[in-house]
């Protein structure tokens, strides 16, 4: 069964002191809570190696933002998959809609990032979602679909079960303005006939599918209890250690 996970992309936030305290928060907070769910937090790169040190005797998991296909060499200021994985990570998140519009990052080189981060046992969370115009013009259903046949291209089953997917409408994402539930759900629903269609049945309901954009604390309980919405990519609550515990309480 698809496991529930909420992970908390800390975003160009918070330096290593501040990221010491964060994370000394949401291991204090987690202290008398039994969660029933994954709680994965992506800092920074400065912080992650700290940071896996810290959470070393917890159950929180630990995720990079962002990586860079290639093994190694002439790439200056990228990361690879190896060096994520060295300091502990065992997630990493790819094609966020901010590295979509602000540093030009297409379908084809997301797919190769997710096929990188597969075969050196990353977990990717492969971001999709629509812009507020493609909302509104009713394209919504090409664009992520558009999104996910080109991120899974030449991905077989095996290793599409082992993807998480993050739907984060664009227009959702730092704004205040959260999807309804019913707007998430029909997405997440769709990308799961999506799946069904594209590997098996059996594939797409294995696959974990998360919610994003302004999820906090007093609308996680609605957004998580729908049937294909199986965690939260969370951004600005989960810079504060009880809105993030809260999110992974609502699971
Ligand atoms: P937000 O960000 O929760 O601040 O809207 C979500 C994200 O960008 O992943």
């Amino acid at each position: 069964m698809r496991k529930k996970i909420i992970a908390g992309n800390w975003k160009m936030n918070l330096n290593l002191s501040e990221s010491i305290e964060l994370i000394s928060g949401i291991k204090n907070g987690l202290v008398n809570q039994q969660l029933n769910c994954e709680l994965v937090i992506c800092p920074p790169f400065t912080s992650l190696e700290t940071a896996s040190v810290l959470i070393k005797d917890s159950a929180i998991k630990l995720g990079g933002q962002n990586m860079y296909y290639e093994e190694n060499g002439a790439f200056t200021a990228e990361i690879s998959a190896s060096m994520l994985k060295s300091v502990g990570c065992q997630y990493v998140i790819l094609g966020h809609s901010e590295r979509r519009t602000i540093f030009g990052e297409t379908n084809e080189l997301i797919n190769k990032k997710i096929k990188k981060a597969l075969t050196s046992q990353l977990t990717p969370i492969f971001c999709i979602g629509e812009t507020l115009e493609e909302r509104e013009s009713g394209s919504t259903f090409d664009v992520v679909k558009k999104q996910v046949v080109e991120g899974l291209s030449e991905i077989n089953s095996e290793d599409a079960q082992k993807i998480v997917i993050a739907y984060e409408p664009v227009w959702a994402i730092g704004t205040g303005k959260t999807a309804s539930k019913e707007q998430a759900e029909e997405v997440h629903a769709f990308i799961r006939s999506l799946l069904c269609e594209l590997y098996s049945n059996e594939v797409a309901e294995e696959i974990t599918i998360q919610y994003g954009g302004s999820v906090k604390p007093d609308n996680a309980v609605e957004l998580l209890s729908q049937p294909n919405i199986d965690g939260a990519l969370v951004g600005g609550a989960c810079l504060k250690a009880d809105s993030f515990i809260a999110i992974g309480a609502a699971c």
